[in-house]
């Protein structure tokens, strides 16, 4: 969980009576803010395709309900690629370090698409690439449980998002997230560092994106 690469203004823009979907919930953390954020008349659904997480959150929703009174969050078992949430049913769609680990990212954007209502929104947070990473650190499995191989160029990603339809795609680089782990000496970015090109950061390659776009009212066929 301490990989993740922060979604604080996503979740402090819900409001109160929205679904809420969090693809790749985790231990929960963004699920358990954003139930707070929509209140009773809302909700918030969490999905995760390892147990072992599911089984994680769903122990802290008894501790949620005790303190906040509220029962509008739940944890489903499943892929962001087969989502297992109703069409058109949901008005956000937050993601936190997730997406970039998917192999096949065109999919998970047409599911976020199904399952949003007409002019719902995404408000995702992941890692993006400004750059191709050079061959040698892709390569690098420990790269991979940073989230870092599987991310793809910032243009990929608007491609994808309008190739499946999305309108009104903001997408805003975070280059202070990957300074800040290589300043904290996280052993991962550190190891990366030490073998990239002369003069070169992490930061140079990689990025937080914060990934805002909207499904239209009315869609074109
Ligand atoms: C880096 S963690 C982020 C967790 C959480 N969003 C956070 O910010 O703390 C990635 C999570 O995504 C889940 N995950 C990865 N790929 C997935 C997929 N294809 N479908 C569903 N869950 C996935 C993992 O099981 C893990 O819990």
């Amino acid at each position: 969980m301490g990989l993740s690469c922060g979604n604080p203004i996503a979740i402090a823009a819900l409001q109160e009576g929205q679904t809420v979907l969090d693809l790749g919930s985790g231990g929960g953390f963004d699920v358990f803010q954003a139930g707070e954020r929509v209140k009773a008349s809302g909700r918030v659904i969490g999905v995760d395709m390892t147990p072992e997480m599911l089984a994680k959150a769903r122990k802290n929703i008894a501790h949620y309900r005790q303190r906040l009174g509220l029962d509008n969050v739940e944890f489903r078992l499943g892929e962001i690629e087969y989502l297992p949430v109703a069409d058109n049913s949901v008005d956000v769609v937050l993601s936190n370090c997730v997406i970039n680990l998917s192999p096949d990212k065109p999919q998970v954007w047409r599911e976020v698409f199904r399952t949003l209502k007409p002019g719902g929104k995404v408000s995702v947070s992941d890692l993006a690439l400004l750059k191709p990473l050079p061959e040698n650190i892709r390569e690098m499995a420990a790269a991979l449980v940073g989230c870092v191989a599987g991310a793809v160029l910032v243009d990929e990603t608007r491609s994808m998002l309008e190739k499946t339809g999305f309108t009104s795609i903001v997408l805003t680089s975070k280059p202070d997230y990957v300074r800040n782990m290589q300043d904290w000496n996280d052993p991962l970015y550190k190891k990366i560092a030490e073998i990239l090109p002369k003069g070169e950061e992490m930061a140079d390659y990689v990025v937080s994106l914060s990934i805002e776009a909207k499904k239209p009212v009315e869609i074109q066929k």
